[in-house]
């Protein structure tokens, strides 16, 4: 649309464009790792007349509302963390992060000081860097170091770990990736720096809450973190948002009003709902959901392996998660192979990959196809069309028709309380 647009005229093309994105996304295999879809009883819920409303309390008393108006919303909140801290186990949830990385900026910075040192994983482990990125304002100035990582079992290194963190004493350790393939040594960690309490375990589990909520990948908190903060929309399958867990009281009394309200005043009531059914589903679903997603991912890992495409992790099964990476240097740079991928109906991530597998990396997330119904026998496919692009044995154009027959098989949605079945097909 060029030029001065006609009022009317733009919200109709608003409201066609949207209809064409969902067209397009239902005709594609969406692949990212980073992405979901939520049930339709959740999708339902955003559009309620919380939506539009505001809901701020004051510290942790979900009661103590500064606007009227509020009683139901009131009742609706305090189900929804009753039902959260049932999910993880974990006495405190602070649930009014707008995203996973306000939760990680509230965290980091209601538990560290100016100069303080925070250990994270750098760029190409996966990290994503919330220490770093503070940093960018002038106002956060904190000593950031890269977490020691091992490319080769894709991990953290922690014998270097433990080294560096005896030697520094850093404020924080931040675990959590957003290449998260295995779970992170936190057992070992936590029992080696067991005698320095001035350095805090955090986890950020944004990748892989859905795992953690259906008991799979690890167990954060029990391994030894003292704090968890994730995204609410990833692998968890609710709206967008962010959470932090913890069962120390002292860390939520200073991480609660750095988030409220340092960071976020108006949390977006209308999100909560489809949290709680969110947070319903994965503990009516969220074993069963889990393991769908690890075996469709592991299959796929060995599907896409044996069709001469590297996958890393070969030695250890590929993944124990919803991810996979690929490194893809020897067909392109990693933009231009997730631009062919694209054109093929198939949605990936462009990612950086240590020096030593490539640097260009295609991440795959098998979440979202999981809960669309997809199962182990669905991945030779899924890796045949990938491979045939990437290799160029076949064009884009000639894949995007098997593409599209896949993505309308896997119309559907599971693991919730109203599941849709796919559509039929002619
Ligand atoms: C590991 C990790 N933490 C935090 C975030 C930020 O989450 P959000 O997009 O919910 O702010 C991301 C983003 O993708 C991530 O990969």
């Amino acid at each position: 649309m060029t030029g001065r647009p006609d009022p009317a005229g733009a919200a109709q093309e608003l409201v066609r464009l949207v209809s064409e994105h969902e067209r397009w996304r239902e005709s594609c295999l969406n692949l990212v790792a980073a992405e979901n879809v939520m049930s339709p009883q959740a999708q339902a819920l955003l559009a309620s007349d919380l939506a539009s409303r505001y809901g701020d309390y004051v510290g942790r008393d979900l009661a103590a509302r500064k606007y009227f108006g509020t009683t139901v919303m009131v009742e609706i909140e305090v189900l929804v963390d009753e039902l959260l801290r049932m999910l993880f186990d974990v006495q405190f949830v602070e649930a009014r992060p707008l995203s996973g990385h306000v939760a990680g900026v509230g965290a980091v910075l209601a538990l560290t000081e100016p100069g303080d040192l925070v250990l994270e994983l750098d760029s190409p482990g996966g990290g994503h860097r919330i220490a770093e990125k503070l940093n960018a304002t002038h106002h956060a100035r904190l000593e950031v170091l890269p977490l020691p990582f091992d490319p080769e079992m894709y991990s953290i290194d922690v014998g270097r770990t433990v080294e560096l963190a005896r030697a520094r004493r850093p404020r924080m350790i931040i675990l959590g990736s957003s290449l998260f393939l295995f779970p992170h040594p936190l057992v070992e960690l936590a029992a080696a720096l067991a005698g320095q309490p001035e350095t805090l375990i955090a986890y950020d589990a944004s990748h892989v809450l859905g795992l953690v909520a259906g008991h799979r990948f690890q167990d954060p908190l029990r391994e030894g973190a003292a704090l968890v903060w994730a995204s609410t929309h990833k692998i968890f399958p609710g709206p967008p948002g962010g959470l932090v867990l913890t069962g120390s009281q002292a860390i939520m009394d200073r991480v609660s009003p750095a988030i409220y309200p340092g960071l976020v005043t108006n949390h977006n009531p209308g999100r909560m709902p489809a949290l709680g059914v969110a947070a319903a589903e994965m503990l009516a679903f969220g074993e069963a959901y889990a393991d769908a997603i690890i075996a469709n991912a592991q299959r796929l890992g060995a599907e896409i392996d044996a069709r001469d495409v590297p996958v890393v992790g070969r030695e250890r099964g590929y993944t124990s998660s919803h991810t996979l990476l690929l490194p893809v240097a020897e067909f392109g740079s990693a933009r231009e192979v997730g631009e062919r991928l694209e054109s093929a109906g198939i949605i990936s991530t462009a990612t950086r990959l240590p020096p030593m597998l490539g640097e260009a990396g295609i991440r795959l997330g098998l979440q979202e196809v999981t809960r669309r119904g997809a199962t182990p026998e669905d991945m030779p496919l899924i890796a045949d069309a990938i491979s045939d692009v990437l290799t160029g044995r076949q064009t884009s154009e000639t894949v995007r028709g098997r593409t599209r027959v896949l993505a309308a098989k896997l119309g559907g949605i599971g693991f919730c309380f109203d599941s849709a079945a796919a559509p039929a097909t002619s």
